[in-house]
Formats: structure tokens, sequence, C-alpha cells
């Protein structure tokens, strides 16, 4: 297992722009992230040593932002809040309509993958969408002001 020689490049960039190697880590994550899928082991120690950091400096940030992932996800994550102001506004309902139409069930932090890969389903806490609740988030999208017809709409038209 190997970074791609264009990741290589962009970390290198990267590492000319910031002042310590350790402080570039959460932009490369992102970049390690989209080329692999996720964070495995072994992908946690190519990064350590190519910022020449402690593994132990990489484990620590990959396990403590939800962005990061150390399993393999679906293509689309949907990141359902299940917080006050959702829930409020009837997020339970629409997660469960999730959950049943995809035939996963979600978890806060990382949630289960449907069989043929292309959804996670993952409960989140507030991603400060309050005023426009309920709300989701797929990949880098944000969907409001959900209802039951508007998810089975979003869910039919992505490619
Ligand atoms: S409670 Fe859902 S976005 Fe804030």
């Amino acid at each position: 297992m190997q970074l791609k020689p264009e990741t290589k490049t962009k970390i290198k960039a990267l590492l000319e722009r910031y002042p310590r190697r350790q402080a570039t880590l959460l932009p490369v994550l992102h970049l390690v992230q989209e080329d692999f899928g996720y964070l495995s082991d072994e992908v946690e120690e190519l990064v350590a040593k190519e910022l020449d950091i402690p593994r132990a400096a990489v484990s620590e940030v990959v396990t403590f932002y939800t962005m990061f992932y150390r399993e393999p996800i679906g293509k689309y994550h949907i990141m359902a809040c299940h917080n006050l102001s959702c829930t409020l506004m009837g997020a339970e309902k629409l997660i469960q309509h999730l959950e049943h139409r995809l035939g996963v069930q979600s978890k806060a932090h990382l949630g289960e993958t449907t069989e043929d890969g292309r959804f996670t389903l993952t409960r989140v806490e507030c991603l400060g969408a309050c005023g426009e609740a309920p709300m989701m988030q797929i990949n880098d999208k944000y969907h409001l002001n959900l209802t039951i017809e508007k998810i089975d709409k979003i869910l039919e038209e992505l490619p």
C-alpha cells in the first residue's frame, strides 16, 4: 500500500505552508481519506511515515474527529441530526424512515452500511442548522427542513 504520487505532491506543498509538520495533519488526512475511502491502521502508518511524526499523533487526530473513518463507508454518508432542535421537529420519525427504507440501523459515530455499499446511515449531533431543522447531511451537502417525502426524493435523485 502506497500514497498516490499526486497525493505526495500535495502533501509536500502543505508541508511548505505550515510551520510544523504535525499542523498539516488535518488537511493531509482529508486528502488520504479521499484516496483510500477510510483510514485503516496501515494508512495511518503511511501518513506518520510521510510526515515523519509518531503514529500515535496520527491516531489521536483520526479517533478524535468524527469526519475521519476507521472502516469503509458507503458511497453516500447520510448524517442525520438527532439533537434537540431536530428531534423537536420530528427527526426521530425521519431517521426511522431512513432505517426502514435502507434496511440498516443508524448509530452514533458511524452507522451501518447498506449491503450494496451505497449508503451509510449515522446519527450525528447538532450540525449548526437548527433554524432549518430537521436536517441531514449527505457527504458534503446539507438537506434542510426535511420531511419523509423530501427524503425519498433526495435519495431517488442521487446518481
Ligand atoms: S439540532 Fe439539528 S442542526 Fe442543530
